[in-house]
């Protein structure tokens, strides 16, 4: 059900102690799959059948275990922010017209734009009517605040799409609200529902952040350098798309005119028929562009190293030690 990612020696470190609660928190995702509309139940059942790596889940609980045992509120928070998570990629991929995810035709291509979004929204007010079970209003604060960020995120992703022009800076920035303040949310969540104090939670969360950031630079590397059937969705994807993404804005910082003009075609055709994808390819090998982007990436996990290396030696320490040996592997 799983991908790769949890088949190897670390990952098993990194999932092992909380693989009873991740059961539990799938069975949370699918009592609270159910709508009153079939098509609803069916998209949720559809998407929780295709797996995912459940990262932001484990990472939540690993975060709450720091602090003593697992709790009710640690699975019920975890089953919210994988829904959140889900949520936002079925939006995403009506946004950018995608054709697979997770290895299998995308919701918006089974079932319609139309219909996507409003189960992704479905999907939004479910993981939220959760969430408010528990009564906590710092536990919505975090959780509103941060669907805000990202939905920003993409609208701001959307302005700047096709446009070659992108600063190092708007990158970060769209990675900070796409995916490491989800990163950082589940590590504050979690820290919540472990009881921590504030300096910790505050410690976690900068941890996660770091995490998350290293976690889409990597995955945007993956996009150049992996394959289909890694990745689950195609390679050279985000270009197609008209993303600017790191490796890219690497490489045009040096490209000459002939280098820039192939990019520009493959943006504006939305394809790579004219200007074929290992040229692309050629391009960013020539600038030194992934080496460079790995080592921005780094820069990201050996921060969250040193963080959660200041903690108290723990299972659940070594396993936040692990999840951050898992993003550094992926991008090896
Ligand atoms: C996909 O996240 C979106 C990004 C932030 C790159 P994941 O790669 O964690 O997606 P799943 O849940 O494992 O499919
Ligand atoms: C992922 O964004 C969705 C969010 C993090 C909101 P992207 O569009 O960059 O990622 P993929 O490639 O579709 O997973
Ligand atoms: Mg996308
Ligand atoms: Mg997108």
């Amino acid at each position: 059900m799983f991908s790769k990612i949890r088949q190897s020696v670390t990952a098993r470190d990194a999932f092992e102690l909380v693989s009873a609660d991740l059961q539990q928190v799938e069975q949370e995702i699918s009592v609270e799959s159910v709508a009153s509309v079939d098509a609803i139940t069916a998209i949720n059942q559809y998407l929780q059948a295709g797996g995912g790596k459940r990262l932001r889940p484990a990472l939540l609980l690993l975060c709450t275990r720091l602090f003593g045992p697992s709790t009710e509120c640690a699975r019920r928070l975890a089953a919210v922010v994988e829904m959140i998570h889900t949520a936002t990629l079925v939006h995403d991929d009506v946004i950018d017209v995608a054709k697979s995810r997770r290895g299998r035709p995308s919701t918006n291509v089974i079932w319609g734009n139309h219909v996507s979004v409003l189960a992704g929204d479905w999907l939004y007010m479910q993981a939220f009517q959760v969430a408010l079970r528990e009564r906590n209003f710092h536990v919505l604060d975090v959780l509103i605040s941060l669907t805000q960020m990202m939905v920003e995120g993409e609208l701001l992703q959307l302005e700047r799409l096709h446009r070659i022009d992108i600063s190092e800076a708007d990158y970060m920035e769209l990675v900070d609200r796409k995916t490491a303040s989800l990163f950082s949310a589940c590590a504050s969540l979690g820290a919540t529902a472990g009881g921590a104090d504030e300096t910790a939670e505050s410690r976690l969360r900068e941890f996660a952040w770091n995490l998350g950031m290293a976690f889409q630079l990597v995955d945007d590397i993956l996009d150049f350098t992996s394959t289909e059937k890694i990745l689950g969705k195609p390679a050279g994807n985000d270009l197609r798309e008209g993303k600017v993404t790191l490796p890219m804005i690497y490489a045009l910082a040096q490209a000459n005119g002939e280098e820039r003009a192939a990019v520009e075609t493959v943006i504006s055709d939305g394809s790579y028929e004219d200007v074929p994808f290992p040229h692309i390819l050629q391009i960013l090998e020539r600038y030194g562009s992934v080496a460079r982007a790995y080592d921005r990436a780094h820069g990201f996990t050996e921060k969250a190293r040193r963080i959660i290396g200041s903690f108290e030696e723990s299972p659940a320490q070594r396993a936040l030690q692990a999840i951050v040996e898992l993003v550094t592997e992926r991008c090896s």
